[in-house]
């Protein structure tokens, strides 16, 4: 079985596609995670977020042991992902990664933002998941907060607010539903509520 769940930053996409893969015993790909390992692979170089070429020749080398890197949930890198995640060089370069590594694993949960549109529309179960704004700026100032980070509430809702507009507006692959994606939103969600509606989505359509 392939899950695809996608969603914009901070909507709980990730805790929930871990979950998910846990329950079902799936391999488990935070795609996420290799835009964030391009974006601070260009940063130690010194190169320009901005310079695609740049970008894109990160991304066709891109270490894939370096993956669990704790750096890479540093603030300003999400942000910093965002910006060479525009790049469709970038895009096509890491394509291949995710889909060798869905096809590779008896089954898979893939979370991003293309993961249902663009990596693998024909994925079995597919859920697109959201939360108001501010919810989801609440949820990354309280990560950030209790990792002893100097933020403020404004200064995450604003990158937030940011990340949503690059991310959504991008000509390559923006974040989007898939037209068979089921949406589930979890603005009054915890997790416990958020994996059981998931698990009730994931279980109804294996009953079809
Ligand atoms: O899921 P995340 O917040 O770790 O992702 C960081 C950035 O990477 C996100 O703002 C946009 C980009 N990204 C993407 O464009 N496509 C994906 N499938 C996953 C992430």
């Amino acid at each position: 079985m392939i899950i695809a769940i996608d969603g914009p930053a901070a909507s709980g996409k990730g805790t929930l596609a871990r979950r998910i893969a846990a329950h079902y015993g799936l391999a488990y790909l935070d795609t996420g995670s290799l835009y964030r390992a391009v974006a601070r692979d260009i940063r130690h170089s010194g190169a320009s977020l901005e310079d695609a070429a740049e970008a894109a020749r990160f991304a066709r080398t891109l270490d894939a042991s370096t993956l669990s890197d704790p750096g890479l949930r540093d603030p300003g890198v999400g942000d910093a992902a965002s910006i060479v995640a525009k790049f469709p060089e970038v895009r096509q370069a890491l394509l291949e990664f995710q889909r060798a590594f869905a096809r590779s694993a008896p089954g898979a949960v893939l979370d991003g933002r293309d993961i249902g549109t663009v990596v693998l529309p024909d994925a079995e179960v597919k859920i697109f998941v959201v939360a108001d704004t501010e919810v989801r700026a609440r949820r990354r100032y309280n990560e950030l907060v209790s990792r002893g980070e100097p933020v403020t509430y404004e200064g995450v809702l604003a990158v937030i607010k940011g990340r949503d507009d690059r991310d959504m507006n991008r000509a390559a692959a923006p974040l989007k539903a898939a037209a068979d994606a089921h949406v589930l939103d979890t603005t009054t969600l915890g997790v416990e509520a958020a994996f059981a509606a998931a698990l009730a989505l994931i279980g109804a359509h294996q009953s079809r």
